[in-house]
């Protein structure tokens, strides 16, 4: 019965969001796992701003160390984004003995072998189910769903923001610059949303996703990238004309031991799923060699949809923590991956 003493790192549209469903599930939250869920201090860039949300004063900071050395503190929320000193944060709670969830895809596509290195050698957890596809539960599905099969293809629409933008421009005839700013102030896009138009955050999440379904070492730089800045209203249209939407996919295959993996606005048929995937929505289609073909659908970004694979997080830390167990989150050993090139 416990209490457990979270540390908030951010309060912005993913971190209001997890205070919301934290007090607003409060009593459910601790049935399912026994204990209280308390959020003891929350790290913010402003104190002094105003917020859309009211919280206790005294438990903002702005000094990131005064939350992760707190001793008082079991877990550590990540939800300021950054990769930088973000992770020197991350790295220091998980020596200092505490369990991670975060939201931060950019940390974990280029970081989260060594995270999940340190975790394992501390014996914390490091969950990170909202930093793909928001409120879509792709990756405990790929970790735990699929471990008794073998996945040959991920597919799909990851980012929210490029997909707004794209039906709004298909189905609105609205411009680009127009849209990309509803988006920003929606809080779908990142707070640089070069990386959302330009297919970066998706080639992020694609790296996790293959990284996980395909059991394999998959890098950044392995993904081939485009973005949808240069697709025009004509290009939409036409397209229409001749039974497609444009969409903006991540196309991750392995054949045989060979892993490619792509991010690059695509032709749908009208008939297909995916097709009619709008808005923030986000749909990740998976094949597997036993299982054939399976599709998951739902909000891949905003406040409450992100907040709730981070509350689910939270919940399994919890239990965990009750437990006496670990989840990480990731698979034990990676193999090391090959690119298909052209002559594969
Ligand atoms: P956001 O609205 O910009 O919020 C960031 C929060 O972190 C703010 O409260 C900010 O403080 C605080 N912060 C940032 N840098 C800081 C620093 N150096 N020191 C102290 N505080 C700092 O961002 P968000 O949209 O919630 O996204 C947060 C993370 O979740 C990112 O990694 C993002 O990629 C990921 N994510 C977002 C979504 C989404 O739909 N937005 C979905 C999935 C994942 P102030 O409030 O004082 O400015
Ligand atoms: N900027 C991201 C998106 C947030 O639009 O999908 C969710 O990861």
């Amino acid at each position: 019965m416990k209490q457990v003493n979270v540390g908030l790192l951010g309060l912005g549209t993913v971190g209001t969001g997890v205070v919301r469903i934290v007090e607003g599930h409060r009593e459910d939250l601790q049935s399912q796992t026994g204990s209280p869920i308390h959020i003891s201090k929350i790290l913010v860039k402003d104190r002094a701003k105003t917020r859309s949300i009211s919280v206790d004063s005294s438990k903002l900071t702005e000094d990131p160390w005064e939350i992760v050395r707190d001793p008082a503190i079991d877990v550590i929320v990540e939800v300021m984004g950054g990769v930088g000193e973000t992770k020197q944060y991350i790295l220091e709670a998980l020596e200092l003995g505490k369990h991670v969830v975060t939201a931060n895809k950019d940390l974990m596509a280029l970081h989260g072998q060594e995270l999940l290195a340190k975790a394992r050698e501390k014996g914390c957890d490091i969950y990170y189910e909202a930093s793909v596809a928001g409120g879509i539960p792709i990756i405990r599905t790929l970790i735990e769903g699929f471990s008794s099969d073998r996945i040959t293809k991920i597919m799909g629409i990851v980012n929210g923001t490029t997909n707004y933008i794209l039906t709004k421009m298909s189905q609105e005839g609205a411009a680009y610059g127009d849209v990309l700013k509803e988006a920003q102030a929606l809080g779908y896009a990142e707070s640089d949303p070069t990386s959302d138009v330009e297919g970066l955050d998706a080639a992020r999440k694609m790296t996790i996703l293959s990284t996980l379904g395909f059991r394999a070492n998959v890098a950044l730089d392995d993904v081939d990238v485009k973005g949808i800045s240069s697709v025009t209203q004509e290009d939409i249209q036409y397209a229409k004309q001749l039974g497609y939407e444009v969409k903006l996919l991540g196309i991750a295959e392995r054949q045989d031991e060979y892993i490619s993996v792509a991010v690059e606005p695509t032709l749908v048929k009208k008939s297909h799923p995916i097709a009619s995937v709008n808005g923030v929505f986000n749909a990740v289609y998976v094949y597997g060699e036993a299982v054939g073909e399976t599709m998951f659908y739902g909000p891949g970004a905003g406040e409450l949809p992100t907040a709730t694979s981070i509350v689910a997080d939270l919940v399994a830390v919890v239990k965990n923590l009750k437990l006496g167990v670990n989840g990480k989150q990731a698979v034990t050993s990676y193999k090391e991956k090959k690119l298909k090139t052209d002559e594969q």
